[in-house]
């Protein structure tokens, strides 16, 4: 019997990174897991990579088409997985977008698209999950994926620090909005791991003239992380999948850092 066996639980993001790694744990641990991406095509690679694993363990699995900003997409994925699995106990919000620009450079464009992927795209997504667990009757857990840049505002990356506040916000409000419906709000900070998101950073930081060779940002960025070293995927998802477990049941409205130690908040 795995920690979350028959737990039916939506990954967005999930076509690789993070969302992937959490999904993937989930599997492990004897859950149905829904891939989610606003990339279909990878989401769907993944969901199939995955299905040997899922049998071996006595999961299922499934994937969604979702941009995370449209309200009729999130829709359709939670019907899609409702469909396949049966009900709805799990959401993870993971989904996110990063874009990088020196403070005074920041147009609106860039704004409301990180805003919009990360900020807005976790509201909705919380609610709709919550209609869902709502209507069931069962309760459930929505966990928000936040990050150091929740906890600190760093340079060259203002609006993504804005729309991780917000995730934290969120958590918070919907913790205190959800309790009568059993359902529990969490959320977990990840500091610097290494991932597609990582990367593109790296060569927007060198882009914009806020680094002078690549890997330098990251490693200045890491400099202060007291495990020594950037995390991986698989270093989160310990976390993950105990917020998603009864192990984690009287735990709502908190953000748990997984940052090896950077920001000691
Ligand atoms: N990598 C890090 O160091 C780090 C640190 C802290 C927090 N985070 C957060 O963790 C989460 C996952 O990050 P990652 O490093 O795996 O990133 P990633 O870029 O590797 O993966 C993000 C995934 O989200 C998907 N996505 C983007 N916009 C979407 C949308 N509108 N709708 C649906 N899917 C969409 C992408 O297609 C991609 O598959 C993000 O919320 C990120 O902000 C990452």
């Amino acid at each position: 019997m795995g920690r979350v066996s028959g737990r039916s639980c939506i990954v967005t993001g999930a076509a690789r990174g993070i969302g992937r790694a959490i999904g993937e744990a989930l599997i492990n641990e004897g859950a149905d897991v829904c891939f989610a991406d606003i990339n279909g095509e990878q989401a769907q690679a993944v969901c199939e990579a995955n299905r040997e694993r899922a049998t071996e363990a006595g999961a299922g699995v499934t994937w969604a088409k979702v941009d995370v900003t449209d309200r009729d997409q999130v829709r359709a994925m939670i019907d899609k997985t409702v469909e396949t699995f049966g009900k709805l106990d799990v959401k993870f919000n993971n989904a996110g977008v990063n874009k990088p620009m020196n403070f005074l450079d920041v147009t609106e464009d860039n704004w409301n698209f990180i805003m919009g992927v990360n900020g807005l795209g976790c509201l909705i997504g919380m609610q709709e999950a919550a209609r869902q667990m709502i209507a069931q009757g069962t309760g459930g857990k929505i966990i928000n994926t936040a990050s150091i840049a929740s906890r600190q505002g760093f340079d060259n990356v203002a609006p993504y620090c804005a729309s991780k506040w917000a995730v934290v916000s969120l958590t918070q409000s919907g913790a205190r909005d959800l309790a009568r419906h059993n359902i529990t709000v969490t959320g977990f900070a990840p500091g610097v791991v290494a991932t597609e998101m990582w990367e593109q950073v790296d060569r927007d930081l060198l882009d914009i003239g806020a680094a002078e060779r690549p890997g330098q940002a990251m490693e200045e960025f890491s400099s202060e992380i007291l495990r020594g070293r950037v995390a991986t995927p698989s270093d989160i998802t310990g976390t993950t999948t105990f917020l998603a477990s009864p192990e984690s049941d009287y735990m709502t409205g908190q953000v748990v850092m997984i940052d090896g130690g950077m920001t000691l908040v």
